[in-house]
């Protein structure tokens, strides 16, 4: 069995992989080209490819009729074109559950940095500019008593609501469809619309999957209807949001700030993003800590051994 990872692993995962068959890994210190891509599955059977592969149907048809698996180290799955997969009979796996509170721990620090103004501040010490204490200095906004807005309550955003509540704050949240009774009971958590919840938010974090349906779900009307002492959070996939709208609205003060790790066009980020003070930025850090991406690694390595067996994989999505 020929198994293709398109970009390093951790260890633990390369042995659960060199178990199950043959190991291909791309040397490079980059993701591969499209044409980089469909060169490398050739002949393969298994691919464990990176949120920024995109795997379609022609990355499938370059790897031959033999191809049985496809194990994205992410639980985003967005990269993938999953009817074209699912026509050849392909399976396709993510890694759910194993990253969900390190995101959640990353959305809740964007959320602290961009509220009390913590990357700010440590710009200004880091520029050796004059300061003193006094009253009404760099004051930021308290979360506690305060409403927070979660775009789809999923295992993340429940994470999230989670931290939230800890800080005292009020939770709100919108999605396809109403979490169980239990789920809201237990984090207090009030259904409402979409608009709704950005009319009442004081933060606004959003934990939904990229889909077609919420491609730009954050456009210059939602930016609109927030208050104008809200703030944005997104730890999920960078074109949930319209960044150029995103970056007027906070130059007209529409909104207050936002603290982004994701960005529409990664890895390029809206230069006038990059400008303000009110905004905290990170590079898609959300599951990158030691622990969340070995987990990550070794789930996409035990769905690829699995299906290569003959087994069910641990983590199917379907189209
Ligand atoms: C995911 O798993 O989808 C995350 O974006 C990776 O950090």
């Amino acid at each position: 069995m020929r198994i293709v990872v398109t970009r390093r692993v951790p260890e633990a995962a390369m042995v659960v992989l060199r178990e199950a068959g043959e190991v291909w890994v791309s040397g490079e210190d980059r993701p591969l080209s499209p044409d980089e891509l469909r060169e490398a599955v050739r002949g393969a059977d298994a691919v464990v490819c990176m949120l920024h592969d995109r795997v379609d149907g022609a990355v499938a048809d370059a790897a031959g009729p033999q191809l049985k698996v496809v194990a994205n180290v992410a639980v985003g799955y967005d990269n993938i074109d999953m009817p074209a997969l699912a026509e050849r009979g392909v399976t396709v796996t993510n890694t759910p559950g194993v990253l969900t509170d390190a995101t959640a721990d990353l959305a809740f620090g964007l959320l602290l940095a961009v509220t009390r103004r913590i990357g700010e501040g440590e710009r200004l010490l880091r520029s050796r500019t004059p300061w003193s204490f006094h009253l009404g200095f760099m004051l930021g906004s308290g979360l506690q008593g305060k409403t927070l807005g979660i775009v789809g309550l999923g295992q993340i955003g429940q994470a999230m609501a989670h931290r939230a509540r800890a800080f005292g704050m009020r939770i709100v949240y919108s999605g396809r469809s109403r979490a169980k009774p239990e789920v809201e009971s237990a984090l207090h958590a009030e259904h409402l619309s979409f608009l709704e919840l950005l009319r009442t938010a004081d933060v606004v974090s959003l934990h939904c999957p990229l889909t077609p349906e919420t491609r730009h779900l954050i456009d210059a009307e939602a930016l609109g209807a927030m208050k104008h002492s809200a703030f944005l959070i997104n730890t999920t996939r960078g074109p949930v949001v319209d960044e150029a709208a995103l970056a007027d609205a906070l130059l007209r003060r529409e909104i207050a700030g936002a603290g982004l790790d994701v960005f529409e066009k990664e890895p390029e980020v809206e230069p006038r993003l990059l400008e303000m003070d009110n905004v905290v930025v990170t590079p898609h850090l959300g599951s990158a800590t030691v622990e969340t991406r070995t987990e990550m690694a070794l789930l996409a390595a035990r769905n690829v051994a699995a299906v290569l067996a003959g087994d069910g994989a641990v983590n199917e999505v379907r189209p």
